[in-house]
């Protein structure tokens, strides 16, 4: 397999990390996934992983005195694996600046909102709560602020009127499948330019960085 060298960090299901596995089977698909790495040992992506035959690794943060042993375990994987750029998916930790700097513009997120509304947890029920026509995914380069960082992909879904946290979450948890692999894939061919806060792509082409729900579509002709 060719491409760059990509680990991914999970906590969980790693439903994205699947939708990366998928994505790097696909031929001339810029990067390819070396490593997984969890700070669970029950993550059911380790099981992705495996399944997938990808090298994976539980690092256990509770094993280590402070955040800063622990991303010192996580780095030493990194090396060790030749790793080049890091997704993270699902993973439930926050990182020090320290990490997030060794790892600057070549380390990203995908959050369960339309970045910058709705940093932080509870995403959809705070859209609900809020009124939000549509809600959605973003894919962004991280930065030592929590959910911070140049936007890649938006995906964007509507919120329907029956709507509670767990539909729309399903809802906006399709168009992420979509969206990471997207993003992954400009990175990776190094098409991203970062000018300040913002990222534009070489050789972009309109609408390129955002994927509608299909639904979406449909309702609003
Ligand atoms: C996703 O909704 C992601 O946006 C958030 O955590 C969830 C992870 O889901 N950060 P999975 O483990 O990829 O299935």
């Amino acid at each position: 397999m060719t491409g760059r060298a990509t680990a991914v960090l999970i906590s969980g299901s790693g439903s994205n990390l699947q939708a990366l596995l998928d994505a790097a089977t696909e031929p001339n698909y810029p990067a390819r996934i070396s490593l997984v790495l969890s700070n669970r040992a029950d993550a059911y992506g380790l099981v992705r992983a495996a399944n997938a035959g990808v090298p994976n690794v539980v690092v256990d943060h509770k094993a280590y005195g402070s955040r800063e042993a622990f991303e010192t375990e996580i780095d030493r994987h990194l090396a060790a694996a030749g790793i080049d750029l890091v997704c993270l998916a699902g993973f439930m930790r926050v990182l020090t600046p320290g990490f997030v700097e060794r790892w600057r513009d070549r380390m990203i997120n995908v959050h369960p909102s339309l970045l910058p509304a709705f940093r932080g947890l509870h995403t959809h029920d705070r859209a609900l709560a809020a009124g939000c026509a549509v809600a959605g995914c973003s894919v962004h380069l991280v930065r030592p602020e929590l959910d911070d960082g140049p936007i890649l992909v938006q995906g964007v879904v509507p919120v329907l009127s029956d709507d509670d946290g767990a539909t729309l979450a399903a809802r906006v948890l399709t168009l992420e499948h979509r969206c990471y692999p997207r993003g992954l894939a400009m990175l990776a061919a190094d098409r991203v330019h970062i000018n300040g806060g913002r990222a534009t792509l070489v050789d972009e082409k309109p609408g390129e960085r955002v994927i509608l729900h299909p639904m979406l579509r449909e309702l609003s002709r």
